[in-house]
């Protein structure tokens, strides 16, 4: 069965199982970057960190990518954060979407980034590069996450220094939100660029191996007894931030088998 609806952008059929939400922000950061916001549909449920697949009602056959939740479980709206690819097939049309427009979005939502998938420990790392700070972003604003760790701290490496003004924002607003404020006073961001002048520069892997980002946030190396990681970016940089954090005994977990760390990949490129 399908449904017809009423937008601005050229109309097809919304597929059977999915839901048609309505754009309710956008705002671009750079010409990399973007984030948009969409009305929450009521029988949704998700776990704050899990993504879920977003397309646009823009063919028979709409191309769908897997998207991080960048909005907390709780939240009324749902909060994505994505790239700008030229020619790639859904970020390509998706980068033009305006409020109003629709959004497309399977019913499941799923990940490994969720707090059921780690062990209890003290304190939890978060380690991302570009968009991968998206789960991140649903999470530092999950009461829940300053429930079961006493200390957060969330590494986000980019390019330049225009693309860290999303988590440097968020992160300035969740210690102002009067839900999470008071929970998230354990919350510290370190921002790094790889390709412009900053005052913390580096990739997280080589600021981990000289012992850079502990000196510069006053804390002890990672260890198993107290550390928790959880890790979005690139697949090069999952695969080097895990083999960093297993240097420091850490292991990977998975929802039916919690551990130290857990690893996710920022999808869209
Ligand atoms: P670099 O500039 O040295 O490539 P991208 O926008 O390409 O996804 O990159 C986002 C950030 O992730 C950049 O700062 C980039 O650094 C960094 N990065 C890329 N590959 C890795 C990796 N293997 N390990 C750690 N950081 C990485």
């Amino acid at each position: 069965m399908t449904i017809e609806i009423q937008t601005s952008q050229q109309e097809f059929p919304i597929p059977a199982g999915v839901f048609a939400q309505k754009v309710t922000s956008v705002q671009h950061y750079t010409d990399r970057l973007f984030k948009f916001r969409v009305t929450r549909p009521e029988s949704f449920r998700f776990r704050s960190g899990e993504f879920v697949m977003i397309g646009l009602p823009n063919a028979e056959k709409p191309v769908f990518r897997a998207y991080s939740i960048a909005s907390p479980s709780w939240d009324e709206e749902i909060e994505f954060y994505s790239i700008k690819v030229e020619d790639g097939p859904l970020t390509e049309h998706l980068q033009k979407i305006k409020v109003g427009d629709t959004v497309l979005m399977r019913k499941k939502s799923t990940g490994t980034l969720v707090k059921d998938a780690l062990l209890p420990g003290k304190r939890l790392w978060m380690f991302s590069t570009g968009t991968g700070i998206a789960p991140f972003a649903s999470l530092i604003r999950d009461p829940e996450t300053y429930e079961k760790f006493e200390e957060v701290i969330l590494t986000h490496t980019c390019r330049d220094v225009g693309e860290l003004t999303y988590g440097q924002e968020l992160v300035a607003a969740v210690k102002d939100d009067p839900l999470c404020g008071e929970f998230a006073q354990g919350l510290r961001l370190y921002s790094t660029t790889t390709r412009e002048d900053y005052p913390f520069q580096g990739r997280i892997t080589d600021l981990m191996a000289s012992g850079k980002v502990f000196e510069d946030l006053g804390v002890s190396p990672i260890s198993a007894e107290i550390d928790r990681g959880m890790i979005c970016g690139s697949m090069a940089m999952l695969h080097d931030t895990k083999a960093a954090l297993e240097g420091f005994g850490l292991v990977e977990g998975a929802n039916n088998r919690p551990d130290t760390f857990v690893v996710e990949r920022a999808f869209v490129d």
